[in-house]
């Protein structure tokens, strides 16, 4: 039987993530944020079966792949769970289609702000639209353009980022719409007292990755888990540009020879482009290219020497492989934890 204080805490967790439970129609307010390549069905139905949220990760996938990973989930009698599409995918209509067909309740929509049309298309299917929103502006048009929920995603998540900290985009952007559509903080949380500290600042529940690449249900490559978890935070570094001509979107990944080629291919795609035997544009492709190809290389066949090992600077609070309900009841228990620790100061502080 829980004591007092442990009931007290769940029931102010349960009240601070209900509109977000309610909206993703889950038992918890946590979120496994989609990784290509990581997040397929296994992953998604573990964290759905353990009381979370999972999504798909669908932005590199064709029509046919995502209808394949759907029906996975569908006949296994999974819970809601999400899809992440990019909106600047060549085949983005068929892959709506695809999630329509099959009555996926939420897509979650990256690589930049969504058009009013991406927003009508999914409203026709009676699909539920999550946009990432970078700053408080950008946040309401979002909702005004019809964004159901909003993911608030900072610097020192895995994989592609924005500029801003977490912890900066939750104070600016929460108390703006925190009231008017669910928000769940990402980035850089690895612990359950990380997910306490942004439901009191107002989310409604919190998305990780990394936190989850080293769970069972995980299809990353043995290696790349390990990798994982020998890294410290300070061993996930940003990638960086070196010509303004050819823009990149920062990536996080753990340092190795991938962060090394990629300021070689930099300086090779700008040599071509000078010398006028490649187009800027086909630059462009190519620098693009090269994450997709690298991520590929090390989650899938395990070269965490050459490819990319995308992770977030959680990656240092992961210790072990665990299944997606261990992680789940231990972010739990960390969250109650601190909680009472929390409660039983502020007692403390009050008959002195
Ligand atoms: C290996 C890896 C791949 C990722 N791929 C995607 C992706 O395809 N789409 C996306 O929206 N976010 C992607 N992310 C970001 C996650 O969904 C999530 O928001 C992020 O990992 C949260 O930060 P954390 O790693 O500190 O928990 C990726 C992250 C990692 C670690």
């Amino acid at each position: 039987m829980n004591n007092p204080t442990t009931c007290h805490a769940l029931s102010w967790i349960e009240a601070q993530w209900k509109r977000g439970k309610e909206f993703l129609g889950t038992s918890t307010g946590i979120l496994c944020g989609a990784m290509t390549w990581v997040s397929h069905h296994e992953l998604v139905k573990g964290v759905c079966d353990a009381g979370g949220f999972g999504i798909l990760a669908g932005g590199s996938m064709t029509p046919d792949e995502l209808s394949q990973q759907i029906k996975h989930l569908v006949s296994s009698g999974c819970g809601p769970f999400g899809v992440n599409l990019i909106v600047f995918h060549p085949s983005f209509q068929e892959l709506v289609d695809v999630c329509g067909q099959y009555n996926v309740s939420h897509i979650f929509l990256g690589g930049g702000l969504p058009s009013s049309t991406v927003f009508k298309s999914l409203a026709s299917y009676g699909i539920k639209p999550v946009a990432f929103a970078p700053s408080a502006a950008l946040a309401r048009r979002l909702i005004l353009s019809g964004a159901q929920g909003l993911v608030i995603e900072g610097n020192e998540a895995g994989g592609h980022v924005g500029p801003v900290a977490t912890q900066v985009l939750a104070q600016e952007i929460l108390p703006v719409v925190g009231k008017d559509v669910p928000v769940f903080v990402a980035g850089g949380i690895g612990n359950g007292r990380g997910i306490l500290s942004y439901l009191c600042m107002g989310a409604s529940g919190c998305q990780l990755g990394s936190r989850f690449v080293c769970t069972h249900e995980s299809q990353a490559h043995n290696s790349f888990k390990e990798a994982f978890i020998r890294a410290q935070a300070r061993d996930a570094v940003l990638s960086y540009g070196i010509d303004s001509r050819l823009p990149v979107i920062p990536v996080r990944a753990i340092s190795n020879k991938a962060t090394e080629n990629f300021v070689i291919l930099q300086k090779s795609v700008v040599k071509d482009i000078e010398e006028g035997t490649l187009s800027l544009e086909e630059g462009k492709m190519k620098i693009e290219q090269f994450w997709s190809g690298a991520l590929y290389r090390a989650v899938i066949e395990g070269d965490i020497e050459y490819g990319s090992v995308m992770a977030g600077q959680s990656v240092g609070m992961i210790k072990s492989k665990e299944s997606c309900k261990q992680v789940i009841q231990t972010l739990l228990k960390e969250m109650v934890e601190a909680f009472t620790e929390i409660k039983m100061t502020s007692a403390l502080s009050c008959n002195t």
